[in-house]
């Protein structure tokens, strides 16, 4: 479920986006105030039947919080269009066929969780950026997930990825190069992975 800070989030912004369209033109027709039709601008339809074979991916990257979609006019956007739950539901349509034809399909993402959006960027004094909206991603099936360069840019946030996020992938968290420095057990300073090694996938 989603935590009382995401929807008190949510709930602010809404109001935020209702004193912006007060404040704009009078002779506005209001008609951002109501729900958001899908899709709001013409899509582009499948040319071909998607091909399965015995090894099949679907990959996320660059992400940034978009968890409502990334509506614009401009080619390719008007095409993603769906929202986190849309993209969920698909994967899990997708996992059921790939069980169905006994083919193989990993859920992949590359990276850069936020730095894009309110919901994963606005955060409350002393919280931490993507916090929140990481809890959202947990949910989605991912069998693979790297890092970012998004995701190195603050300490808190790398931080905050290392301890909360990277354990729900088991070891399927992968960054290369890439150390932060925690207090180990003994309470001393250490450079560790962020991630998992890709040696633990195949073990
Ligand atoms: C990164 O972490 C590994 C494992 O703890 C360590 O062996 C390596 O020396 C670290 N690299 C740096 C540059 O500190």
């Amino acid at each position: 479920m989603p935590s009382c800070a995401m929807l008190a989030l949510l709930f602010s912004l809404g109001l935020f986006g209702l004193a912006l369209a007060h404040a704009g033109d009078d002779a506005h027709d209001h008609a951002d105030l109501h729900a958001r039709e899908y899709p709001q601008f013409p899509l582009t339809p499948p040319y071909r039947p998607l091909v399965w074979s015995d090894f099949n991916v679907i990959h996320t990257t660059d992400t940034h919080g978009w968890l409502l979609g990334h509506q614009k006019a401009s080619f390719p956007e008007p095409d993603y269009s769906g929202d986190l739950g849309d993209f969920s539901s698909f994967v899990a349509h997708m996992k059921q066929i790939a069980i169905e034809k006994d083919v193989d399909l990993l859920l992949v993402d590359s990276g850069d969780l936020h730095d894009g959006t309110g919901l994963s960027d606005g955060f409350p004094p002393g919280g931490v950026d993507a916090h929140e909206s990481n809890k959202f991603l947990e949910r989605l099936p991912y069998d693979v997930m790297s890092i970012g360069n998004h995701e190195l840019y603050i300490y808190a946030n790398t931080y905050d990825m290392y301890t909360n996020f990277v354990p729900h992938l088991n070891g399927r968290y992968l960054s290369s190069n890439v150390n932060i420095t925690v207090f180990g057990a003994d309470g001393e300073a250490e450079s560790v992975p962020v991630g998992g090694e890709w040696l633990s996938l195949f073990s």
